[in-house]
């Protein structure tokens, strides 16, 4: 139940495009920790702490998304063993250390839903939910610069 005048078929679109990078940023949010906390190598602190950030940023953008679907009168979030199911990301791979595989790793997989976020910029935007596609546009600019901080340290 809400008061905001969307249609329903709008409400629902957005609600579907919303959880969807919910789920994806609540996955990437546990890699980027994964990668925070297993890193090692001669610049460690530097690493660790990228990948930190990395983790606030999906974490920040998981509440984000996953309020406007409470706003909207979905149903918000999964339980993580749902997440495990639904998330397109690949398991991460515990066995690696090496900053720079760790580094390859986790902007392959920021990749994924930094783009993904991109394509449901125009999908908000065609369900005529201008408030969703503008806090889709928000996280998609803060998710691509975070990609650039971890491309920048991989040689030119
Ligand atoms: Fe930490």
């Amino acid at each position: 139940m809400t008061r905001i005048q969307l249609p329903e078929s709008s409400r629902n679109a957005a609600i579907t495009l919303l959880n969807a990078s919910t789920t994806e940023l609540t996955d990437l949010s546990i890699q980027a920790k994964l990668a925070h906390w297993n890193v090692r190598g001669p610049h460690f602190l530097m690493y660790h702490q990228l990948f930190d950030q990395v983790a606030e940023h999906a974490r920040e953008g998981s509440d984000s998304t996953a309020e406007r679907v409470a706003a909207l009168g979905g149903v918000a979030g999964l339980p993580v063993q749902d997440i495990a199911t639904t998330s397109p990301l690949p398991t991460w791979p515990m066995t690696l250390r090496a900053d720079a595989k760790v580094l390859a790793a986790l902007a392959d997989r920021l990749g994924i839903v930094a783009n993904h976020v991109r394509e449901r910029i125009d999908q908000a935007a065609l369900a005529e939910d201008a408030d969703t596609a503008d806090l889709l546009t928000e996280l998609s600019r803060i998710l691509d610069q975070d990609l650039w901080m971890l491309e920048a340290h991989e040689p030119a």
